[in-house]
């Protein structure tokens, strides 16, 4: 192989889980047989695509050390001071809502059979805890608004009124058809980092294509690191985020062309984007901890939307519970093209003001994409451009 060369990289250990365990809820072929046979006589709550997400991955060990949707005790703990009650940190409540009128069918100590809105049963939870709780305060110190035109704070206005509790079994996993070839849990991706002789890896969260900052700053760390997991979040997103299915076959392509082939692996995050800010870049460091990564970019404006989050607040917040997290982040400043240095930098890297600098907003570089334009080629690699061009024109 040319170029770089993993040296000594034999006996690669790969970094705990959070908590120190990788939990894993999916039950075996025999017990799944026991429970489709007996669910029927089960009460029963229907999923939606946001819960179903977090199902799989409490089931698969993405949440770890959770094993189950929150208790109240954990969802105060949660959203009131970023730690579990058994003191781990923990950014943002992972519960399951339902109606009061649903609560009001379910007994404390009962099993409850869960539903896909396609009739799948996909878990069983064990029912501990029924709770109320306050949206507005969830609102407030989880997204920092109240404001119902965040994505996430809507969310959690539509919700049902109760939080069901208590931990679940995962007998199917959800079908990721499209991205069968990049579906692999965190106990596959650690087994996968150790084949590759990778002893640090740095994980990088996106719900966006990937262009040429992103690009820049994935490759500033993987100057530092052996492998680099790049983590496409593949849940719920916003409707006017480009869609999974393109982003996925945009990535397929600039890691054909840009990246060596040994040194980045992609593969899909799961989960349900919540637009959290400064919260959700915890979440997002935690679970590629569990994953298996070493390291974790957070650049600018992590997991933002809209003004709600300053540029680098969810670096600053990020920042206090960096050693209790025991996963490296890698902070990167706002990067661009620049014209008169001929190529990629930040500030730290650049003297040249704004005026120097490529800036497009991601509603231009959308509008643009739908009209079928071309980007600049020192904003996004030409074959990107290409794939997302004829994946929004065919999704019109
Ligand atoms: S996110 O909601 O998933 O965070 P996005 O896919 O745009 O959105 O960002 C992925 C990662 O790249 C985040 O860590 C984000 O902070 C970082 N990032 C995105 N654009 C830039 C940029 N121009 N400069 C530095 N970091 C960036």
């Amino acid at each position: 192989m040319e170029g770089y060369t993993l040296s000594n990289q034999k006996n690669v250990q790969t970094i705990e889980a959070h908590g120190g365990t990788l939990i894993n809820r999916e039950v075996s072929a025999e017990q799944r047989q026991v429970w489709l046979d007996s669910a029927h006589e089960l009460p029963s709550v229907t999923l939606d695509a946001w819960s179903l997400s977090d199902l799989e991955l409490i089931g698969i060990g993405g949440f770890s050390p959770l094993t189950g949707f929150m208790g109240e005790k954990d969802y105060l703990n949660v959203i009131e001071n970023v730690h579990l009650d058994n003191g781990l940190v923990w950014s943002i409540p992972i519960t399951l809502p339902v109606s009061q009128d649903k609560a009001d069918t379910l007994d404390i100590g009962q099993k409850v059979a869960l539903y896909g809105e396609d009739h799948v049963l996909y878990g069983i939870l064990e029912l501990t805890e029924k709770y109320h709780y306050d949206k507005t305060k969830e609102a407030k110190l989880v997204y920092g608004t109240t404001d119902e035109a965040h994505p996430g704070v809507k969310k959690v206005y539509d919700k049902g009124a109760v939080y069901l509790a208590g931990p679940i079994h995962l007998i199917h996993r959800p079908k990721h058809d499209a991205f069968t070839d990049f579906h692999l849990d965190p106990k596959e991706t650690r087994a996968l980092f150790k084949t590759l002789g990778w002893k640090t890896v740095v994980g990088f969260q996106t719900r966006n294509p990937v262009h040429r900052a992103h690009e820049y700053i994935q490759k500033c760390a993987l100057e530092i690191v052996d492998g680099l997991l790049l983590n496409p979040l593949v849940g719920e997103t916003k409707s006017d985020d480009i869609p999974a299915d393109v982003r996925m076959e945009s990535y397929q392509v600039i890691l054909k062309h840009y990246y060596p082939e040994h040194r980045a692996r992609l593969v899909i995050y799961p989960a349900a984007m919540r637009y959290a800010g400064p919260r959700e870049a915890v979440l997002h460091a935690t679970v590629r901890k569990n994953y298996g990564c070493t390291h974790f970019i957070v650049g600018r404006d992590h997991a933002g939307v809209g003004d709600y989050y300053g540029t680098y607040e969810a670096q600053e917040f990020i920042s206090q519970f960096e050693a209790e997290l025991g996963i490296q982040i890698l902070k990167f400043e706002h990067a661009f093209y620049c014209e008169t240095c001929g190529n990629m930098a930040t500030a730290k890297t650049c003297p040249h003001d704004r005026t120097h600098h490529l800036h497009l907003s991601g509603t231009k570089v959308r509008e643009k994409l739908r009209n079928g334009e071309p980007l600049p080629e020192t904003f996004s690699r030409p074959e990107v451009a290409q794939v997302l061009i004829k994946g929004l024109q065919n999704s019109k």
